[in-house]
């Protein structure tokens, strides 16, 4: 019996592409293609993905390229392609030359993979989001952001990392936009099932959300040359899995939301169950009237940035 892989492919070997291509053929979710504008670059880094398979021992093939040919029928394509920010900067910051950037990334993947689904990763997110939406002319539910993921990570980690307790265990909820107006839900995080109001004071809740929201900017402040890319990288192939592996998971993803969370036709973060069809449902959760001002408020800077692309 023939049995189909997967063929997955990254765009923008950086760290967060680059690291992303690990995560994916280190978990054998496929064979991945890595593709810039670079030369060489892609390549060498494939060349060297495909040299720790004998170590930790995946059989997913690994390929570099500066020809989107290579990337035909691809099932998913993450685009990580883009600049990241510097110190001092903002995620809107990169917004002119990033446009550009996924604009010509997608045109050139819907070319060879009309029926791909999309992973958008570059910055900033909830607009390269509705670019790439825009661009591909691809149904909605085959367009997807990732900043929940890594939002919600984050905060998992410093809830764990301040109650002493497994990662395992922590659950957390982080929606709207992937910027400072981001909305960390503690009523909705929780330890092995209890709502984390029930385990920690207000104030050092509001710490570790305030943290969250600054969670990206503490780690170009750290590195001064680039941003993260182990949790975004990781983020976006949980993503992955969730679709190839048609797991139907609910995870904080950017989608299209119209009349859903009354996003009026903008891609925001909101829980969301991928499968093998991409966005198979939006969950809609009851916000209470604070959660509610705050979610609308990160909705209304992602209407701002939107309105201000370059289109
Ligand atoms: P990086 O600079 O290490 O890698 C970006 C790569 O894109 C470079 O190798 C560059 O050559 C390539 N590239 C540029 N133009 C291209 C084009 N037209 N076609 C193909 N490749 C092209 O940057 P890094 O750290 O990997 O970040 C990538 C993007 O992801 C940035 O925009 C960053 O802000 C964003 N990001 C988003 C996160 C999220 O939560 N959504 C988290 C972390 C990063
Ligand atoms: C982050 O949150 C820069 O968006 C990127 O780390």
């Amino acid at each position: 019996m023939a049995l189909k892989r997967n063929k997955i492919t990254v765009v923008g070997a950086g760290f967060v592409g680059a690291t992303a291509a690990h995560w994916a053929a280190s978990n054998q979710l496929g064979d991945v293609v890595i593709v810039d504008i670079i030369e060489g670059m892609p390549q060498g880094k494939a060349l060297d993905l495909r040299q720790a398979a004998p170590v930790v021992g995946f059989d997913s093939n690994v390929i570099g390229t500066n020809d989107y040919k290579d990337t035909a029928d691809s099932d998913i394509v993450i685009i990580t392609a883009g600049v990241p920010r510097k110190p001092g900067m903002s995620r809107d910051d990169l917004l002119a030359i990033n446009t550009k950037i996924v604009k010509d990334v997608v045109t050139n993947i819907v070319k060879y993979s009309p029926n791909a689904i999309l992973i958008i990763v570059s910055n900033p997110l909830d607009a390269m989001t509705y670019v790439a939406h825009k661009v591909s002319g691809f149904p909605a539910n085959r367009v997807i952001g990732m900043a929940g993921v890594l939002d919600a990570a984050r905060f998992r980690a410093f809830i764990a990392m301040e109650l002493d307790v497994s990662v395992e265990d922590v659950n957390a909820f982080v929606l709207g936009g992937h910027g400072d107006t981001m909305v960390p839900l503690p009523r909705y995080s929780t330890v092995a099932g209890i709502p984390l109001p029930d385990l920690l004071p207000a104030d050092k809740i509001e710490a570790m959300c305030k943290r969250t929201a600054n969670g990206g900017a503490e780690i170009v402040n750290l590195l001064k040359t680039g941003s993260a890319f182990f949790a975004p990288s990781a983020s976006a192939v949980e993503m992955v899995q969730s679709i190839l592996l048609d797991k139907k998971r609910i995870l904080p993803c950017c989608v299209y939301c119209d009349k859903e969370y009354g996003a009026g036709g903008y891609f925001v973060g909101v829980p969301a169950k991928l499968g093998k069809n991409g966005v198979e449902q939006i969950i809609e959760i009851k916000l209470t009237p604070e959660e509610k001002v705050a979610f609308d408020k990160s909705v209304a800077a992602v209407k701002e940035l939107v309105k201000a692309l370059p289109l």
